[in-house]
């Protein structure tokens, strides 16, 4: 799979592939990243991208032309690149978002900075547009490495380990069930005995009531998303 970040600030975003699984993931051939950065492309006589907004308001937004441009070139380089631009005016990212897109073979992430992009470029050229929360980022650079990192842990063998895509939150529209890890003991605190038994039809159970215990808390309406599912699967 093969990411491209549309980006003023590809700096902003090569840190993260330093390090971790993503690292190792580029080391194995199974993603690779590139930048395009639509300042290479302005007309301008001083590579100009943003300008004042059309009809007033607040801040700069980025014009059409290097965008545009720099966008022509990325399809016709690859006429099956998903572009995907980020936004806070867009449909929320989901985890089954992310698995859907592991499954392409390019996708672009069109980061805006300043108060955003010329509505016709995201018009002309977007497959989708994606939200990561209902808040203002200063740019579109770290929504962008959320959802590279949520669909390059759905692509085959970057994990290394395939269950450990199976339970995850989300999953089920339940929440996970809290992990342990050694000692048993710790500053007096002990793992749920269960776990400890190795019945694991018991130890299964208990952790789907820990599942349901955290949802109710944290996301009641993802738990009565759950049980609604489970009514029609009977
Ligand atoms: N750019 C600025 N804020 C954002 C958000 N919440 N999601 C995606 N892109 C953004």
């Amino acid at each position: 799979m093969k990411f491209t970040f549309v980006t003023l600030f590809a700096n902003l975003v090569e840190g993260y592939f330093q390090d971790s699984i993503l690292s190792r993931a580029i080391e194995k051939g199974l993603i690779c990243v590139e930048y395009l950065n639509p300042r290479d492309f302005s007309n301008s006589k001083h590579a100009k991208v943003d300008d004042t907004a059309v009809g007033g308001g607040a801040g700069m937004v980025m014009n059409p032309q290097p965008l545009y441009d720099a966008l022509k070139f990325l399809k016709q380089s690859d006429k099956n690149v998903h572009i995907i631009f980020l936004t806070p005016v867009a449909k929320p990212f989901r985890q089954n978002d992310a698995k859907r897109l592991a499954n392409k073979s390019h996708i672009a992430f069109v980061s805006g900075r300043y108060e955003g992009i010329d509505e016709r470029v995201v018009e002309e050229f977007a497959d989708e547009v994606f939200s990561i929360g209902d808040y203002i980022l200063t740019g579109g650079e770290l929504a962008s490495l959320v959802l590279c990192d949520a669909i390059s842990r759905n692509i085959e063998a970057v994990l290394g380990n395939s269950e450990s895509l199976d339970v995850e939150s989300f999953e089920t529209h339940l929440l996970e069930a809290p992990s342990f890890s050694k000692p048993q003991n710790y500053e007096q605190k002990s793992v749920p005995s269960e776990y400890l038994k190795g019945n694991h039809s018991k130890i299964r159970s208990l952790k789907l009531a820990l599942s349901e215990c955290k949802t109710k808390f944290f996301r009641p309406e993802q738990l009565l998303k759950h049980r609604t599912r489970k009514s029609y699967e009977k």
